[in-house]
C-alpha cells in the first residue's frame, strides 16, 4: 500500500462522535487550507443504520457536491472488503470483539488492510496476538475532545494532535491520514497506552471538573454568570498556556505564595460546595511539591501547609 492514501479505500466502523468527526475531515475539502484532498472512497458501517444515516446527512450538508463517494455497507464484511484502511472507532467495550471480527472477514484477502484503532488506551499487543497474519495494527487516536455532533457544529479536527503508534504499515497510513487534515502526530511509546490515556482522561476530565466547582463557588460572588464564564474561559487557558511552558513556573496562588491564611479562609469558603475542598487538598498537594521544587516554599513552610491542608480535611 503507497503512503499517499488520497485514493485508498477507507472504512469506517462505528458512526459514534469520533467516527463521524473523522468522515468528515476526510470528506472535507478546504483549499483556503491547502489540506492534501482525499479522492479515495469513503466506506461506513455502524451497529445501526440510524447512526450511518446521519453521518451520511452531516457528510452531505458540508460537502454537497464535490466531496469523496460515500458508502454505507449493510455489514462489517462487506465494509472491510478490499479496504485499505479501517478505522475502528467503536466504543471500548465493544472494541476487541469488532477488531477480531474483521481479523476473521479479511483472513481469506491475499492483501490485508490496516487496522486503526480511535482508543487510547486499548493495549495493542494483546489484541495484535489474536489477529492473523498480515493486518497490520496502529492506534490513531485524537488527542482532543469530541462531542457528539461536532461536525454539525462546524468543530473538526483539522490541527489537532493525534497519538499514534504500530506497526510500521500502520503509522505510515496514520500519518498519511494525518496529512489530509494537517494533523499532527505524537508518536507513543508502545506498552504504555494505560499511562498515556489515563492522563488525557485526567486532564481533560479534570480541567471539565474543575471549572464546574470554580463556576458553582464563585457564583454568589458574581452579577452575570456569561461574563464568569467568559472570565474563566480565558483564566484557564492562561493558566494552560503557562504550564505548557513549565508547570513549575507556571503556578501562581496563596499555595505557592505560603500564604497560609488565605488557604484557611478558602478551605473555609468550600464547605458549601461538594467536593470543592477535597479538590482543593488533593491538587493543593501537588501544588505544595511544584512550589517547594522550584524553591519558593521552604521545607518548614511547606510542612505547615501541608498539615493545614489535612487538618481541615479531617475536621469535617
Ligand atoms: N469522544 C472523544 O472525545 C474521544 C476522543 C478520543 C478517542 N475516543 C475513542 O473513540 C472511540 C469511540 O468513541 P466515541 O466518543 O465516538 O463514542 P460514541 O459516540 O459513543 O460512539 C460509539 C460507537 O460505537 C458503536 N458501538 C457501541 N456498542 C457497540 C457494539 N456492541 N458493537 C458494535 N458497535 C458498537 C456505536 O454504534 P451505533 O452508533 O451504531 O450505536 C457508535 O458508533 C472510543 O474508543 C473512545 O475511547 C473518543
Amino acid at each position: 500500500m503507497a503512503a499517499d492514501l488520497s485514493r485508498a479505500r477507507i472504512a469506517i466502523l462505528g458512526c459514534g462522535a469520533v467516527g463521524e468527526a473523522l468522515a468528515v475531515e476526510l470528506v472535507l475539502r478546504t483549499r483556503r487550507h491547502r489540506r492534501v484532498p482525499f479522492r479515495g472512497e469513503l466506506v461506513l458501517w455502524s451497529r445501526s443504520r440510524a447512526s450511518v444515516r446521519r453521518c451520511r446527512k452531516a457528510l452531505l450538508e458540508i460537502s454537497p457536491r464535490r466531496g469523496a463517494p460515500v458508502k454505507a455497507a449493510p455489514s462489517l464484511s462487506e465494509a472491510v472488503r478490499g479496504a485499505d484502511v479501517v478505522l475502528v472507532c467503536v466504543s471500548d467495550d465493544a472494541l476487541v470483539a469488532t477488531t477480531l471480527d474483521v481479523g476473521r472477514a479479511v483472513a481469506s484477502q491475499r492483501v490485508k488492510p490496516v487496522l486503526l484503532l480511535s482508543s487510547g488506551y486499548q493495549p495493542l499487543a494483546p489484541l495484535r496476538a489474536r489477529l492473523g497474519r498480515g493486518i497490520a495494527l496502529g492506534r490513531l487516536h485524537p488527542l482532543v475532545p469530541v462531542l457528539p455532533g461536532s461536525a454539525a457544529n462546524a468543530r473538526t479536527l483539522q490541527c489537532d494532535p493525534f497519538g499514534i503508534e504500530g506497526d510500521l504499515r500502520a503509522q505510515r497510513a496514520a500519518r498519511s491520514l494525518l496529512r489530509h487534515w494537517d494533523g499532527s502526530a505524537v508518536r507513543l511509546e508502545p506498552g504504555h497506552s494505560a499511562e498515556y490515556h489515563a492522563g488525557a482522561a485526567l486532564l481533560g476530565g479534570g480541567i471539565v471538573a474543575l471549572f464546574a466547582l470554580a463556576e458553582e463557588l464563585m457564583a454568589p460572588a458574581v452579577r452575570s454568570r456569561r461574563a464568569l464564564r467568559d472570565a474563566l474561559e480565558w483564566f484557564a487557558s492562561e493558566n494552560v498556556t503557562n504550564a505548557s511552558r513549565e508547570p513549575r513556573r507556571a503556578l501562581t496562588g496563596p499555595l505557592a505564595r505560603g500564604a497560609a491564611d488565605t488557604v484557611r479562609g478558602h478551605l473555609r469558603a468550600m464547605g458549601r460546595v461538594p467536593h470543592a475542598r477535597a479538590a482543593y487538598v488533593a491538587l493543593g498537594d501537588v501544588m505544595l511539591s511544584l512550589a517547594h521544587a522550584r524553591g519558593s516554599l521552604d521545607a518548614a513552610a511547606e510542612r505547615r501547609l501541608r498539615k493545614l491542608l489535612r487538618g481541615r480535611t479531617r475536621a469535617r
